[in-house]
């Protein structure tokens, strides 16, 4: 690894787009702990979180105060932090994972209750929104941090292409899951992926589906 200037667009990440991270904590007994989260980034050396309660990662960060970011295209990684408990030997002993491209330390600055009313998820209070200053950022390998932009760009071109040789209940399930990308590409995604959502249902609103 090696120790960078704290600058997150070093590693692909601009600012007031979100990219899909896998937070490493510990708690008071030091029992670490690695979960898929969200990071908003906020500016080169800040950014935000929006953790729904109830999670280890966010009773850890209350807790600690301090957490890891890491980056990585892995899917395994991204799916055993999920569905399983990582084994300690899957983390190195400042807390960063084995085998991530990247990662960046944080240090909890303050902590606010908030929903968003655009999410799916809107029960109030539910979810705390963290912001962190990156106190230390370290590369392994040339890397952008994933963002699902560009996912659901090709998967909104995919269906599109489609379109023409579906009809019905089909056609209205393309429908209603570009509404829902077209949503979630504004929230996330980068400004090259957000043009290419519009030039989509411009098309769309071209051949007369309601948008
Ligand atoms: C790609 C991805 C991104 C996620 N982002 C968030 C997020 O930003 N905030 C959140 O509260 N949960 C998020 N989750 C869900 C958490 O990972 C999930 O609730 C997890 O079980 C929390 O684990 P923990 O209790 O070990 O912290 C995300 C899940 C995935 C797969």
């Amino acid at each position: 690894m090696i120790n960078m200037e704290i600058d997150l667009s070093l590693i692909g990440m601009e600012k007031g787009r979100q990219y899909e991270t896998i937070i490493t904590t510990q708690n008071s007994d030091g029992v670490k702990n690695a979960a898929p989260i969200g990071v908003l980034c906020s500016g080169p050396d800040t950014i935000l979180n929006r953790i729904f309660k109830g999670s280890h990662t966010l009773d850890n960060i209350i807790s600690q105060k301090e957490f890891v970011v890491n980056i990585t295209h892995s899917p395994e990684l991204f799916t055993s932090s999920l569905l399983e408990t990582l084994d300690d030997s899957c983390y190195n002993e400042d807390l960063s994972l084995k085998g991530c491209d990247a990662y960046f330390k944080c240090n909890a600055i303050s902590f606010t209750e908030a929903v968003k009313q655009s999410d799916p998820i809107k029960k109030k209070g539910e979810a705390i929104i963290i912001k962190s200053k990156v106190v230390e950022l370290n590369v392994n390998k040339d890397t952008m941090a994933f963002n699902r932009g560009f996912g659901y760009v090709i998967e909104s071109l995919t269906n599109f292409s489609r379109f023409d040789l579906i009809d019905g209940e089909l056609k209205e399930f393309y429908i209603k899951r570009f509404k829902e990308t077209y949503r979630v590409v504004n929230k996330v995604g980068t400004k090259d992926d957000i043009k290419a959502m519009h030039k989509i249902k411009k098309e769309l609103k071209a051949k007369g589906h309601d948008l």
